[in-house]
């Protein structure tokens, strides 16, 4: 039998894990859709996703964190067993924005989309930040347009930072713009 990789979260449906080379062909089949890309610069070509997969183990060696796989639980429910999306943390580093702070970031599937798994992980992920990982705060980034990001943002409790926007090279020009949550605020939420 295959070993299974690496555990590092689990909620109630999920399990966020390490990647292993069929997990990512999983993820890569099923997120680089235009659907999916539509506000992360377009669906990727061979050398952008290998480009991607490096970034991740990258941020993994050098920070123990970084966009886990996060796969649906075994258990006989909707997509059971199989690799929903991304979720987790990088530290900022996008040109002209916020630099080293924890941001949390997510990508799914799109036939998982309305059934609360990004917020469950997302959750799991912002108190394993504040936790675990001692964060003074964590931010995250998106555009105006991608409400359901945004709005993931605000389901978690992030808080709306105009004075962190930028306009970033990597996306046309665009702006991007920020959400936050500082620890005092997380510890309230509890
Ligand atoms: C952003 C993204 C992860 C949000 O996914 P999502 O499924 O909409 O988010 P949630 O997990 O919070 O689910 C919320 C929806 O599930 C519904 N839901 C169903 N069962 C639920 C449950 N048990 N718990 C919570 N919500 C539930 C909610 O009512 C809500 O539906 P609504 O939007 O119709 O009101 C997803 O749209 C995505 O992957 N987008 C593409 C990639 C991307 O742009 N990433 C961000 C880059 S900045």
């Amino acid at each position: 039998m295959s070993q299974l990789p690496e555990t590092i979260l689990e909620t109630e449906r999920l399990r966020l894990h390490e990647w292993d080379d069929g997990s990512w062909d999983d993820f890569i089949r099923l997120t680089n859709t235009p659907g999916v890309m539509r506000w992360l610069g377009g669906v990727l070509d061979g050398d952008g996703i290998a480009t991607f997969r490096a970034r991740l183990d990258g941020y993994r060696d050098r920070f123990g964190h970084t966009f886990w796989c996060c796969r649906r639980k075994d258990d006989g429910g909707h997509l059971a067993g199989e690799v929903l999306g991304m979720v987790g943390l990088k530290r900022a580093n996008q040109e002209g924005g916020p630099q080293g702070d924890h941001e949390i970031g997510w990508r799914f599937r799109e036939d998982s989309w309305g059934h609360g798994y990004a917020k469950e992980a997302a959750l799991a992920v912002r108190d394993q930040a504040f936790g675990e990982l001692g964060a003074p705060h964590i931010i995250a980034l998106t555009m105006d347009g991608n409400k359901t990001s945004w709005g993931l943002m605000r389901r978690i409790g992030m808080q709306r930072r105009a004075d962190l926007d930028f306009a970033s090279k990597d996306f046309g020009g665009n702006t991007i713009i920020a959400y936050s949550l500082a620890r005092e605020d997380w510890e309230l939420l509890a």
